[in-house]
């Protein structure tokens, strides 16, 4: 079976064709975050008229990459949401067309599933139940996984995204957007018990993540006088990344977890998986390869072929800007 997956939830326009739901014939990415790094975030109004230019020749160019014919497509897959409505709306649209005027049968992704599902695409069997880890620019989520769509929730963020931490510090810092990778680099030459910061405790909820008060600790650092930015990345990355991974373990004690499967962008920070790797030896932890783990139209049409099985959308599918997990 081949999948055309389109995406298109936030300032990444993808399309990928996607054989057999794990080989991955092209996946084509136009990023729109040269424009969103003056406001240090994704600019949404912007996002979409990237979106606009960008749809119609990044799937051109996927179904080209891939050496298929549009004959061949049995479906197309979409991200749905979360996400930003007029984003979402491009993608969806552009869905919707392509499915009616080549009569193939449309599906909905939900796009943190389909993170999620990245890093289990390539397997042959899924060891069950799994801990789920959703990290990226939008959501901090552990979840059990008991079987692909079937999940239940353990935490979240009651404030920023882990992501969303990383960029804003960033941008305090005067790091370029998206910021994630330039603290990791930063934070590779400074000393991360330089300042002692602790992450956000949710009272009503001890396993739920809580990041603004971090945020706020590195900016009155920053205020308080001559900082160390190198350390002051070190010290911030070790603290979010150190309660990531804490609570994480705390989540895995309450099953008979089998396996770590982890996604969304923040995953490709190499600290994360050291720690992950520190406190979970004797547990398989799979990642999302490079290509997988920010946004991508791979994973769309690799968790699309999959639900395909329980059956297609309509074309009353509609965008959601928000969408529990479980
Ligand atoms: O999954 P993703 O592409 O988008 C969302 O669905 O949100 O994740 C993007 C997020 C951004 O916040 C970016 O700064 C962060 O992932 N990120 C990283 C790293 N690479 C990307 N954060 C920390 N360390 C990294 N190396
Ligand atoms: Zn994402």
């Amino acid at each position: 079976m081949i999948v055309l997956g389109i995406e298109s939830t936030c300032d990444e326009t993808g399309a990928a064709i996607v054989k057999d739901g794990r080989e991955i014939l092209s996946n084509v990415i136009a990023s729109s975050a040269d424009i969103h790094e003056k406001y240090g975030g994704v600019f949404p109004e912007l996002a979409c008229r990237r979106h606009i230019d960008a749809i119609i020749p990044v799937i051109d160019e996927a179904i080209k990459k891939a050496g298929v014919t549009i004959d061949e497509i049995d479906a197309i897959a979409v991200a749905k949401g979360p996400g930003l409505v007029g984003a979402l709306l491009i993608g969806m649209n552009a869905a919707k067309g392509l499915s009616i005027a080549w009569n193939k049968p449309l599906i909905g992704v939900n796009h943190i599933e389909a993170h999620l599902y990245a890093s289990m695409m390539g397997l042959e069997e899924i060891p069950l139940p799994a801990l789920g880890v959703v990290l990226s620019g939008g959501h901090t989520l552990l979840l059990k996984i008991l079987d692909v769509g079937k999940y239940e929730p353990i935490a979240t963020t009651v404030d920023d995204a882990i992501g969303e931490a990383f960029d804003k510090v960033a941008s305090m810092l005067g790091l370029a957007y998206p910021g994630g990778p330039h603290v990791e680099l930063l934070a590779k030459s400074g000393d991360p018990t330089r300042y002692p910061l602790t992450a956000g405790r949710v009272k009503r909820s001890p396993i739920d993540f809580s990041f603004s008060g971090l945020k706020t600790a590195v900016l009155y650092t920053l205020k308080g006088g001559a900082v160390e930015k190198s350390d002051l990345a070190a010290s911030f990355q070790e603290t979010a990344l150190n309660d990531v991974v804490g609570k994480a373990l705390l989540a895995s004690q309450t099953f008979n977890c089998q396996a770590i499967f982890a996604g969304g962008g923040v995953c490709n920070n190499q600290r994360l998986r050291e720690l992950f790797n520190e406190k979970f030896p004797n547990l398989p932890i799979h990642w999302p390869s490079a290509n997988l783990s920010a946004d991508n139209a791979a994973m769309i049409a690799g968790l699309g072929e999959k639900k395909f099985i329980n059956g297609t959308d309509t074309l009353d599918l509609e965008v959601q800007t928000r969408i529990p997990i479980a």
